[in-house]
């Protein structure tokens, strides 16, 4: 495996690990996900739903929210982990756009297999995102 291949599968085991801990009791659909910077550092999160279901949060905005809450906004991949392989929903999409529209976005089902590998601005085309907001 070539150097990159082994950054990618250990970010694929970070988002089948941090998947462990989603707290899904209502939909039974557990999600991890793991953010790497340019330079390697990596950030988790997993779902977290709420008896009053739209407080909720999805494990990729989680992991975002803790990579900003460190001061990071620079992104090169995230590896989202669901049973099947499920695609982000257009929120996370949205809040991830903001701060990368290249993200390499993968995600893998519960046995790590790839089943999307695709650029986030192809996943959200002509997102809306900071340049949209026309300055006075
Ligand atoms: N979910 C995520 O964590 N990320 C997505 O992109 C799609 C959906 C969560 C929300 C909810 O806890 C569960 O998956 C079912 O929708």
């Amino acid at each position: 495996m070539t150097a990159p291949d082994i950054t990618l599968q250990s970010l694929i085991e970070a988002a089948l690990r941090v998947r462990e801990n989603a707290y899904a009791p209502y939909s039974g659909y557990g999600v991890g996900a793991a953010l790497i910077t340019p330079d390697g550092q990596t950030f988790t999160g997993c779902n977290v739903e709420n008896a009053s279901y739209p407080a909720g949060i999805c494990g990729e905005r989680a992991a975002l929210v803790s990579a900003v809450s460190d001061g990071v906004q620079t992104f090169d991949t995230i590896v989202i982990a669901t049973q099947n392989g499920g695609s982000p929903c257009g929120i996370c999409r949205q809040m991830l756009f903001e701060f990368a529209p290249e993200l390499r976005v993968v995600c893998v089902d519960a046995g790590g297999t790839i089943v999307i590998d695709s650029p986030l601005h192809e996943l959200l085309p002509h997102g809306f995102g900071p340049h949209s907001l026309p300055r006075e």
